[in-house]
């Protein structure tokens, strides 16, 4: 907010122009068909199709080109109970029985209240993060000069959403933020920043979290990035690359075929009032230009790394992937990573965020959980050969399979679990 004011001190002119353009937006947004500026935002499965229609002053924008818009997202309740010692992760366990893998690319349509998800796991996070701004932190935080105020402005907005949903641990200041668990003090109005502010925002959440900005030829590219606990890929390596680009190098399954229009559409489609999210198991909720895609969610690992998974190899080699892995060690080194992941543009800028939030658990610990085994082994057992070499089963199947198969077979002996039984059970299972 202080730079956009100080912008304003400096040009009269340029306030009244974005005055101007603001009372166009309101009132383009007050006479057209669009009901309501907000729209029911909770997740039911029930509802009609989400429809992300563009308003009528957005539509005719020339590529590249923002509005900025007057939207601020109303103030998020504190969540409920949260304690840095006690909130448990969510348990994302995003994968169905088979016989056959629809990956769907799980779209829901989220509540902005719930946009950033901490836990008792925060301190962990927050110390991994801290060592690797430390000791890499060039390489794992960057932002490009056309993306700078995005990132300020996602600095701003996180300041702002802190403090309100987690008042237990932030609280906020005149000149930003403090951690009061951590005892940080943030300080974002000083120019330039003290730190490189994808950097900050590192140490506040634990999500990794990257803007995507469109360019002149209308495509998104990703263009800044907090990406420090990502496991299997560099942001180095997807740096100022346009959407398509970043999927088909990390040869995501199905892409071209089944994602690609969808999300293109999709980036330039969502609202700074529309909230994505990605996770637990996929709904076929069809998003307009969104039905029925294809991403996988989840993913098995054969190492302990949550930064980065050392079992494929060494992070600073140049060259790694699951056909550098190791094969078939013990169980107790299969970790599950699953990610929930969330998209909102910020009304500023234009820029479109992108949370990757990573929950991590030893196999052996998520196997404990009733219908769990079951369902992972069907559902890997129906990943065709595209998505189970994009997964690496190759390295651990044999093993796992046979871990998640006895599993089931003693929550069946057991009576934890009857056939058909989880169909009746809410999430979590
Ligand atoms: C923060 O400060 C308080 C009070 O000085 C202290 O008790 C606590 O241990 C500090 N926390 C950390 C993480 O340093
Ligand atoms: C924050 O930065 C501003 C701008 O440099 C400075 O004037 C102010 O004293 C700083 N405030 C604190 C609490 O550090
Ligand atoms: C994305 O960038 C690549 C390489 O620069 C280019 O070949 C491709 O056509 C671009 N994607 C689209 C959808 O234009
Ligand atoms: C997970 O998905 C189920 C439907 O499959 C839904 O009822 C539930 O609310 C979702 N859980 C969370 C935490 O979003
Ligand atoms: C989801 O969509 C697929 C493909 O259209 C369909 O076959 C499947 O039955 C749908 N699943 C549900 C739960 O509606």
């Amino acid at each position: 907010m202080s730079s956009t004011a100080a912008m304003f001190e400096e040009d009269p002119i340029l306030l009244c122009l974005v005055i101007a353009i603001l009372l166009a937006t309101i009132l383009v947004r007050t006479y057209s068909s669009r009901s309501g500026p907000v729209r029911d935002v909770s997740p039911n499965p029930s509802s009609p199709p989400t429809q992300l229609a563009l308003p009528a002053s957005l539509s005719k924008r020339s590529p590249g080109q923002w509005i900025p818009m007057d939207f601020k997202a109303p103030d998020p309740p504190p969540y409920p109970d949260w304690d840095v010692k006690t909130t448990k992760p969510l348990p994302y366990r995003p994968f169905k029985y088979g016989p056959t893998y629809f990956v769907t690319m799980g779209l829901r349509k989220g509540n902005l209240d719930d946009w950033i998800e901490l836990d008792n796991e925060y301190l962990k996070f927050h110390a991994i993060k801290k060592e690797r701004i430390e000791s890499r932190g060039d390489s794992l935080c960057k932002t490009a000069p056309e993306a700078l105020d995005a990132a300020i402005e996602l600095l701003e907005l996180l300041c702002d959403y802190l403090p309100k949903r987690y008042p237990s641990m932030f609280t906020k200041t005149g000149v930003g933020v403090d951690n009061i668990i951590t005892n940080e003090s943030f300080n974002i109005t000083q120019r330039p920043l003290l730190e490189e502010p994808m950097r900050t925002i590192g140490r506040l959440i634990q999500d990794d979290i990257a803007i995507m900005v469109e360019g002149s030829d209308g495509l998104s590219y990703l263009k800044s990035g907090s990406i420090i606990l990502p496991g299997f890929w560099k942001l180095e390596e997807k740096f100022n690359m346009n959407l398509s680009d970043i999927h088909t190098s990390g040869d995501v399954p199905q892409f071209r075929e089944k994602l690609e229009r969808g999300m293109v559409n999709f980036f330039k489609r969502v609202m700074p009032d529309d909230m994505v999210i990605r996770h637990n198991v996929s709904l076929n909720l069809s998003i307009r230009d969104f039905k029925n895609l294809q991403f996988p969610q989840y993913f098995m690992q054969v190492d302990d790394g949550l930064a980065w998974s050392h079992s494929i190899g060494p992070e600073d080699s140049p060259h790694v992937g699951w056909f550098t892995a190791e094969k078939d060690k013990v169980v107790e080194n299969h970790w599950f990573r699953s990610e929930r992941q969330t998209l909102r543009r910020l009304p500023r800028s234009g820029g479109v965020v992108f949370t990757i939030r990573t929950y991590f658990h030893p196999v052996t610990e998520v196997a404990k959980e009733p219908y769990v085994p079951g369902r992972l082994a069907s559902a890997i057992r129906s990943w065709g050969d595209d998505v189970a070499k994009y997964k690496g089963s190759e390295k651990y199947k044999s093993i796992l399979l046979n871990f998640l198969d006895q599993e089931n077979e003693k929550q069946i002996d057991l009576g934890l679990i009857s056939e058909g039984g989880e169909s009746h059970l809410k999430y979590p299972y």
